[in-house]
C-alpha cells in the first residue's frame, strides 16, 4: 500500500520560487489518475501485452491489422478520459513560470488538453497518424474496422504517429527537449520509471547543468537516489499542492 503523500518541505518550495526556467518531464504515472494504464507494475500494459508483438516495426510489417486494432483500442480508452489535477496544475504553473516546458513520454495528449502550451512529445501522439510511403500527415484518421488497415490517397499504409521500440525519437522534439533541459534551473520528473532511454537521460542532464531535480512518484525509481528531492505520492495530489504553495509565495512577493 502506498504511503500518504508527504508534506512538501519549505526548502524545496523556496528553490521552486526562485526558478526561472522549468521543465516538467512526465511519464505514464501522470495520467494514471485519469484512468490511463501505466506500462510497468502489476496492472501495467507490458505485463499483459508483449511490446515486441505490438509496438515495433517488425510487428507492424508482420500484422498491421493487429497493431492497428491495439492502437484503436488504446485510442478509445484515451479518448474517454480527462486531464486530472496533475495535468491541470502543470498547465497552471505556466502562469507562474513563463518559461515552462513539458517534456512528455506520453502519447495521450492530456497535457495539451489541460492547457499546457509548450509541450514536446518524445514518443509521439496517438491521435496523429501518417503515411509510411509519402509521409502525409493524418491528424485524425478514421479508426479502421477490425481486421483492416487505413490507406493513404497515394496507396501507402498509414501508421500511428508513435515511437516504436528500436525507432529514433522525433529529432526536433528531442533537440528542443535537450535544449530546455540544459537551460532549466528546476527539473520535475513526474510519474516515470525513468528507465527508457534516451528520454531517461534527461534528469541527469538537467542535474549536470545545475538544475534542482525533483522527483514525484509513489515509488522510488533509479532516479530517486540522485534527485535533490523525492516527493513520494500520487502526482494528482502532490502537484496541485506544489502549485498552490509556490503561487501563494509568488503572490506575496
Ligand atoms: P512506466 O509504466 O514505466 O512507469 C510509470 C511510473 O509512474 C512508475 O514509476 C509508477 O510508480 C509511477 N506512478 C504510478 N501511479 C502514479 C501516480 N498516480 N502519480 C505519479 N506517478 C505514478 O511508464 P513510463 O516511465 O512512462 O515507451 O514508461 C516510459 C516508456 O516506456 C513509455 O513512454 C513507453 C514505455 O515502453 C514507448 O512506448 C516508446
Amino acid at each position: 500500500m502506498n504511503q500518504p503523500p508527504q508534506e512538501i518541505p519549505r526548502g524545496l518550495i523556496d528553490q521552486c520560487v526562485s526558478a526561472r526556467e522549468v521543465v516538467a518531464f512526465t511519464g505514464a504515472g501522470v495520467s494514471a489518475e485519469s484512468g490511463v494504464p501505466t506500462f510497468r507494475g502489476p496492472e501495467g500494459i507490458w505485463t499483459k501485452f508483449k511490446p515486441e508483438e505490438l509496438a515495433s516495426m517488425d510487428a507492424f510489417m508482420k500484422n498491421p491489422a493487429l497493431v492497428w486494432e491495439w492502437y484503436a483500442h488504446r485510442r478509445t480508452i484515451i479518448g474517454a478520459v480527462h486531464p486530472n489535477p496533475a495535468h491541470v496544475a502543470l498547465a497552471e504553473m505556466e502562469q507562474i513560470f513563463p518559461r515552462m516546458t513539458v517534456v512528455t513520454q506520453n502519447i495521450d495528449n492530456l497535457h495539451r488538453r489541460a492547457g499546457s502550451k509548450r509541450v514536446f512529445e518524445l514518443h509521439g501522439n496517438i491521435e496523429r497518424s501518417y503515411c509510411m510511403q509519402c509521409g502525409k500527415a493524418y491528424p485524425d484518421v478514421v479508426l479502421p474496422e477490425r481486421g483492416s488497415v487505413p490507406k493513404c490517397t497515394c496507396g501507402g499504409t498509414i501508421r500511428p504517429d508513435v515511437v516504436w521500440f528500436g525507432e529514433m525519437l522525433p529529432e526536433e522534439e528531442w533537440e528542443s527537449s535537450v535544449a530546455a533541459t540544459t537551460s532549466a534551473d528546476l527539473f520535475l520528473s513526474i510519474g516515470t520509471s525513468a528507465i527508457v532511454y534516451p528520454a531517461a537521460s534527461l534528469p541527469s542532464l538537467a542535474r549536470r547543468n545545475g538544475a534542482v531535480v525533483v522527483e514525484v512518484n509513489p515509488e522510488p525509481t533509479p532516479l530517486t537516489e540522485t534527485a535533490d528531492w523525492f516527493l513520494q505520492g500520487p502526482a494528482g495530489e502532490i502537484l496541485p499542492e506544489l502549485h498552490r504553495r509556490i503561487a501563494s509565495i509568488k503572490k506575496k512577493a
